[in-house]
C-alpha cells in the first residue's frame, strides 16, 4: 500500500448493511457509490472513452480551451483537493492548466482507483506534493482528515457531474457541509452536466458496446464477490431511461425471472419485471444549479460551457 494513501476504510459492512435494507424496499434500491469496487472503477473508466458518454470529453474541452479564464478565476489557491477523483487524469489537466497549485489531494471511496490515479498524476508531476484519501465523502469529514490544509488558499474540485448521483436536496446539504469548512479566500470548482436533448442523454447510457450496462450489472457481481449470495445467472437486464418530470437519468436492473435469495436469515423475493434501481444522474440548467449554490451560501458563481452548452464548470466563493 502507497504510503501517501491515508485509508478510513470505509466500511464493507456499509455494503452488506445498506443492500440488504436497500432491497427490502418496495422499490428495491442500491446506492450508486457501490458501484465502485475494483471492477467498477475499471468499467468507469472505459465508459468515459465510450463516443457516446459525451460528459468527460466536454468537460476536458472546458477545462483546456477555457484555462486562461480558470486561471483567473481560481487565483490564489495553492492547494487543490479533488472528491471522487477517479482515474486522476483530470486532476492531471488541471495541474498543467492552475500552476500556481502546489499540493493535490486525491478523494475517492476506491482505493484501487485512488492508488492507480496517485501513480498517474504523482508521475507526470514530480515537482508538486500529492496526497490522496480514501473515504466516503458524504458520511465522514473529509476536509478534517487531510493533513496540513493551508486554509483560504484551497481549491475543492468536484468534476464529471458526480454531484447529480446525489438527490438535488442531499447534494444542496452537501455543499453547505463544504462551504461551512471553508474560508475567505478558498474557491469551489464544480462540474455539472446540462439539460438538453433527451436523445443524446439516453444515447449516453445505452452504449452501443454495452460497457454502461456491464458498469451497472457489477453491482450484482460485487454481491454474489462479496457477499457470496446466490443470484441466476442473467437474472437482471441493465436498463437506463431520462425521467422528463424529474429530469434525471434512472438506471435500473430489470429482473428477468421469479427468484428468492437468502442472505444471513434474511430473504428477499424478485418477481420478474420489478427492477432495483442503482442510480440517478441529475441534469441541470444552468440556473437551478446556481440557485444550488446560493441556497448553499456559496456567492459570486462564475459559469463556463462549452459552445453545446451541453456541460457547465461552476466556480463559486464561499
Ligand atoms: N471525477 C472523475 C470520476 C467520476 S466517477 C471523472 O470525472 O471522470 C465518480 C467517482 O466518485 C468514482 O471514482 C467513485 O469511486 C467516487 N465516489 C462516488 N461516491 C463516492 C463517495 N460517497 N465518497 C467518495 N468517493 C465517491
Ligand atoms: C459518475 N457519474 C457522474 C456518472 C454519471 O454519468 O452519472 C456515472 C455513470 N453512470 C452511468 N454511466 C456513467
Amino acid at each position: 500500500m502507497n504510503k501517501r494513501i491515508k485509508n478510513t476504510n470505509p466500511k464493507v459492512n456499509d455494503f452488506r448493511n445498506e443492500v440488504i435494507e436497500g432491497l427490502k424496499m418496495e422499490q428495491k434500491y442500491i446506492n450508486p457509490k457501490f458501484f465502485y469496487d475494483d471492477e467498477g472503477s475499471k468499467l468507469f473508466d472505459l465508459i468515459t472513452a465510450l463516443p457516446e458518454y459525451y460528459p468527460t470529453e466536454t468537460e476536458i474541452s472546458i477545462l483546456r480551451d477555457r484555462c486562461s479564464e480558470l486561471k483567473g478565476l481560481t487565483d490564489g489557491t495553492e492547494e487543490g483537493i479533488e472528491l471522487g477523483s477517479g482515474s486522476g487524469k483530470k486532476g492531471a489537466i488541471l495541474l498543467n492548466c492552475l500552476q500556481d497549485l502546489k499540493k493535490y489531494v486525491l478523494v475517492d471511496i476506491s482505493l484501487s482507483a485512488l492508488e492507480s490515479a496517485l501513480l498517474f498524476i504523482s508521475e507526470r508531476f514530480p515537482e508538486k506534493e500529492f496526497g490522496a484519501l480514501c473515504i466516503d465523502y458524504m458520511i465522514d469529514d473529509f476536509m478534517g482528515a487531510i493533513d496540513g490544509i493551508a486554509a483560504g488558499k484551497r481549491l475543492l474540485i468536484f468534476l464529471g457531474s458526480t454531484i447529480g448521483n446525489i438527490e438535488p436536496s442531499s447534494a444542496r446539504n452537501f455543499l453547505m457541509e463544504c462551504r461551512k469548512q471553508m474560508e475567505s479566500g478558498d474557491r469551489l470548482l464544480i462540474g455539472v452536466d446540462l439539460k438538453k436533448d433527451v436523445s443524446v442523454i439516453e444515447k449516453a447510457y445505452n452504449d452501443s458496446q454495452g460497457i454502461t450496462a456491464r458498469f451497472n450489472l457489477n453491482i450484482i457481481e460485487r454481491m454474489r464477490r462479496e457477499l457470496g449470495v446466490e443470484i441466476p445467472e442473467k437474472a437482471f437486464s441493465h436498463m437506463a431511461f431520462y425521467n422528463r418530470e424529474i429530469g434525471r437519468i434512472e438506471m435500473h436492473l430489470k429482473c428477468n425471472v421469479d427468484f428468492s435469495m437468502e442472505f444471513q436469515g434474511e430473504r428477499i423475493d424478485f418477481r420478474k419485471g420489478e427492477t432495483i434501481h442503482t442510480e440517478n444522474s441529475y441534469k441541470y440548467s444552468i440556473d437551478e444549479i446556481e440557485e444550488i449554490l446560493h441556497e448553499a451560501g456559496f456567492s459570486r458563481t462564475s459559469c463556463l460551457t462549452d459552445q453545446r452548452k451541453y456541460y457547465g464548470i461552476f466556480i463559486s466563493d464561499p
